[in-house]
């Protein structure tokens, strides 16, 4: 499974974070989004340790940290491959390249594979339209996506 997040360290820093903001009011989102940036994610295991941490509920986190979609409750691939869905790239076909995706990693767009490698995501416009249909593989950016092109591009990082 990819690369151990949920180390001692990590929960040690949490721990931390917890400490730093327990007791005031408005404490969870901080906490959330320390907790997310450390672990990649606020697994359910996570949102426990902040729920007996606060002393909040753990139903209360888990509606939160569902609601906001910058938490996820899974942790993140190594590749975290984006698909923009904003309107520039939809129109020049961007749900195929999603579809394609999807096919060839054998998950659903949000879903992490087994392996822990990849996570595909679906993204709104970034800002580089021109280029529709955009995809994104962590950092990089490739535009003028074909769903031809998926096999190759992904084999790259396989
Ligand atoms: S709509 Fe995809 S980059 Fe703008």
């Amino acid at each position: 499974m990819g690369r151990e997040v949920f180390t001692e360290e990590n929960y040690k820093k949490l721990d931390e974070v917890i400490q730093m903001y327990k007791g005031k009011p408005g404490a969870l989102m901080p906490v959330l989004n320390e907790a997310q940036k450390i672990f990649g994610c606020v697994s359910l295991d996570i949102q426990k340790e902040i729920s007996y941490g606060l002393n909040i509920p753990l139903a209360e986190i888990y509606g939160v940290a569902t609601f906001y979609s910058q938490f996820s409750l899974q942790p993140k691939g190594e590749y975290v491959i984006g698909v923009c869905l904003g309107t520039a790239c939809y129109v020049k076909g961007s749900q195929d390249i999603v579809n394609e995706i999807s096919k060839k990693l054998n998950i659903e767009a949000g879903k992490t594979t087994e392996d822990g490698k990849f996570t595909l995501v679906a993204t709104r416009c970034i800002g580089a339209c021109g280029l529709a249909p955009v995809l994104t593989v962590n950092e990089e950016v490739y535009g003028k996506i074909k769903a031809d092109d998926i096999d190759s591009l992904i084999g790259k990082y396989m």
